[in-house]
């Protein structure tokens, strides 16, 4: 097995500032309100607008009364397909695997309820709202089609980003045929809006050919060359500027919807202009997670080993574009079977097109699969952790590499005994407190993929004692800023309150992109080797000048630590960065980096986080009411640059899990196919009372193959095995299997 791991340059050490519990660096200015979103841009002539969304489903637009909106007060300008604007790049096409079609007016059909149909600017918010409403559209109106027995069922080319829509190894049918113990299992889940606090905005101010963008944006130098490509114009003609993200999800990491009309408004009108979504307008241009319908089969010998898995998924996609949650796959990589499937297909519905939404694929998948996992432990008679136990997969099942590292043991182990699942009684039905409340304990395996995207950062060591870092990374909410800015001081040898982190726009190098959990893992990487590589430029010149006490140490035989260079034989010999660059006549010194991973490691083995999820429900005998009242889970996931952050976005995805299990669902009206709670008073997810004690346990993992730093992500993986955790748990306070998320009174009251 190669082991070409690189090991962090010798001179800094890793650890002064990363591994502290940190609060968040940009917590005050948020608590205070000087944290500048994209919509609290306001710059001078700037014009309002508002786009006009489709009352239909499917159909076209056959009139629209723009003389009304345009007579309006205020109005200065209504946009439709017969005005709009031409774009250089075509909106419905596709240059790379990150586009998507996008909502420019392309022409009058209608494809989906919400859709922009006008875009009416005004000299007010006021004016341009009441100029959308005078439009009054006229439609011409074709049946929708909503629903898995609607739609048009395809066989998708592809899940996810990229991901392949079928997988196969050994031979699930003789398998299957020969277990012991055979289980089915059907779970539907919802189509889930993203819902972040923040809605989509944009403010957008044309200077010349430069173009000036407030938006809030996972993948800022990816969002640059796309709005550039529709305008014709270089990259480096577009600022971008997201500092602050109210919560993004993966809806703010992929360029579609209507953002761009705001620009096409600035460049017609030769003013800014500013969009915001309504909470409404949010369900339906700007993605959400498309509904699935999930068969798993589960076949065991006599002693609770898995022959054969197999795992089916249907996911719901617009007519128009493809998303396809790749549910399936999270049976993939988390339990030993000598058969295993997964298939994947499609249906096309009159919706928005879906899109990554946290835990993209592994989140509907795993609440499928670990309720499967549940049956089959029920079918064998096993308790469900000596179950997963028994199935523990040593290599990865679907690639038959090892991981990079696993720990997923010492997760069971320490989540278990903090829960107390060892009084669990086997038999449903048996637990009831003091209330006379039923309760019901259950279990998940948690499990997600590692990924890194390309990044770059430079770091600047100045004279003062301080150093610059910066890359483009997206703060969403997730404490990147604080974790990132930790990273760097470790890279540069500086305590962290002496670095200035900038990031979040275009001006400075590219992050990559905030999602799929990898933003630290990849941006961090970029950070760290920036640092060092700068801390290297100074070594170099300390240990080649016969004035410094370093002077022939050599390049490696020199240790970073508090703004210091020392001897590595002898730590009485140091000098200070400050009077190297003195000496040299530097007010700064300054280096790149990029991070990232080793190629033979990412060939040699399967990279990903592991955690397991123990739930406790309170359900009213009478009324079904649920409550989650203990969710406890650990997870591993390498290094940890800030458990203080990590847990919260641990605790933060385990909610979100009870949100999946218990309230997360759009329903869409059949006939006209609207949706019919497209606000948080429709839209439930958990407050603070649906969520009394969460509670995130961290492993200690040392992943020496994952990347230099041995960071992996934390962002997602808490919403995986929570779901399935939950369903499981009522199950064991009722007797009932539940068959479709979220959880509903009604399913167990029949
Ligand atoms: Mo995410 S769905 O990786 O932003």
């Amino acid at each position: 097995m190669p082991d070409t791991l690189q090991t962090p340059p010798g001179h800094v050490r890793l650890g002064s500032n990363s591994g502290q519990p940190m609060t968040r660096r940009d917590g005050i200015a948020k608590v205070t309100g000087t944290a500048t979103y994209a919509a609290d841009n306001r710059p001078d002539r700037l014009a309002h607008a508002v786009f006009a969304s489709a009352g239909i489903a499917r159909g076209r637009v056959v009139s629209l009364n723009v003389e009304a909106a345009k007579s309006h007060p205020g109005v200065i300008e209504v946009i439709t397909p017969d005005n709009r604007p031409a774009l250089h790049l075509d909106p419905d096409g596709k240059s790379h695997p990150f586009s998507w079609r996008i909502e420019a007016l392309q022409d009058n059909t209608v494809r989906y309820a919400g859709q922009p149909i006008a875009l009416v600017v005004a000299e007010t918010l006021e004016a341009a709202t009441e100029g959308a409403r005078l439009l009054a559209p006229e439609y011409d109106t074709d049946p929708a089609r909503i629903g898995f027995e609607n739609g048009e069922a395809y066989d998708p080319p592809a899940v996810g980003i990229g991901g392949n829509p079928s997988f196969s190894k050994g031979d699930f049918d003789t398998g299957f045929s020969d277990s012991k113990h055979r289980i089915g299992a059907s779970v539907d889940t919802p189509a889930q809006y993203h819902n972040a606090m923040e809605p989509h905005a944009i403010v957008a101010e044309w200077s010349g050919d430069h173009l000036t963008i407030d938006t809030p944006n996972q993948a800022i130098h990816l969002a640059r060359g796309a709005f550039a490509g529709y305008f014709g114009i270089p990259p480096e003609n577009v600022t971008l500027r997201s500092p602050f993200i109210g919560g993004g999800f993966g809806s703010k990491a992929i360029l579609v919807g209507p953002q761009i009309l705001a620009i096409m408004a600035a460049r017609m009108l030769d003013r800014p202009v500013k969009l915001v979504l309504r909470r409404d307008q949010m369900f339906g241009p700007v993605q959400h997670r498309g509904a699935t319908r999930q068969k798993l089969r589960i076949g065991t010998d006599g002693n609770g080993l898995i022959k054969a898995l197999e795992h089916e998924a249907t996911a719901s996609t617009s007519s128009f574009d493809d998303f396809i949650e790749g549910a399936g796959n999270a049976s993939l990589n988390m339990y030993a079977s000598p058969a295993i499937v997964a298939r994947h297909s499609a249906v096309r519905v009159d919706t928005g097109t879906p899109g990554p939404m946290r835990a993209p694929g592994e989140a509907s998948g795993s609440a499928a699969l670990e309720i499967a996992m549940d049956k089959a432990a029920e079918a064998v008679g096993m308790d469900p952790l000596e179950f997963r136990l028994r199935n523990y997969a040593e290599t990865d099942p679907a690639s038959g590499k090892p991981f990079s590292a696993k720990s997923l043991r010492e997760c069971y182990e320490l989540a278990a005994q903090k829960f107390g699942w060892s009084d669990r009684p086997l038999a449903p039905g048996q637990m009831r407190d003091e209330n006379g409340m039923l309760v019901g304990w259950g279990m998940g395996s948690a499990l997600f993929p590692a990924p890194m995207f390309a990044a770059q950062a430079r770091a600047t060591l100045r004279r003062d004692g301080t150093a610059l870092v910066e890359t483009s990374g997206a703060d969403m909410g997730q404490g990147a800023w604080t974790a990132l800015a930790q990273i760097a001081a470790d890279g540069v040898g500086l305590p962290v309150d002496r670095i200035e982190f900038l990031s979040g726009t275009t001006d400075q190098p590219d992050a990559g992109v905030a999602g799929g959990s990898g933003h630290t893992a990849s941006a961090g990487g970029a950070l760290f080797e920036a640092g060092s590589n700068a801390v290297q430029k100074l070594a170099d010149l300390a240990t080649a000048d016969p004035e410094s006490p370093l002077f022939g140490a050599g390049n490696t035989g020199v240790e970073a630590r508090e703004g210091r260079l020392f001897r590595a034989d002898d730590k009485s010999r140091s000098e200070s960065y400050a009077d190297i660059l003195e000496r040299a006549g530097l007010e700064t010194i300054d280096a790149m980096g990029s991070g990232g991973r080793d190629p033979a490691n990412a060939e040699a083995r399967a990279m990903f986080s592991h955690g397991a999820v123990f739930a406790e429900v309170k359900i009213d005998p009478d009324l079904f009411q649920i409550l989650v009242s203990r969710l406890i889970g650990a997870f591993a996931a390498g290094r940890i640059i800030n458990p203080h952050l990590a847990k919260s976005q641990l605790t933060g995805g385990m909610i979100w899990g009870i949100g999946f299990a218990l309230h997360e669902e759009s329903i869409h009206d059949l006939r006209s196919g609207r949706p019919l709670n497209a606000d948080l008073a429709g839209y439930h997810v958990p407050v603070n009372a649906d969520a009394p004690h969460v509670e995130a346990l961290l492993v200690d993992e040392d992943d020496p193959y994952v990347n230099a730093l041995g960071i992996k992500g934390v962002g997602e993986i808490g919403i995986t095995g929570s779901v399935g955790a939950i369903a499981n748990a009522v199950w064991h306070a009722t007797g009932k299997r539940i068959s479709s998320y979220p959880i509903h009174i009604d399913a167990l009251l029949s």
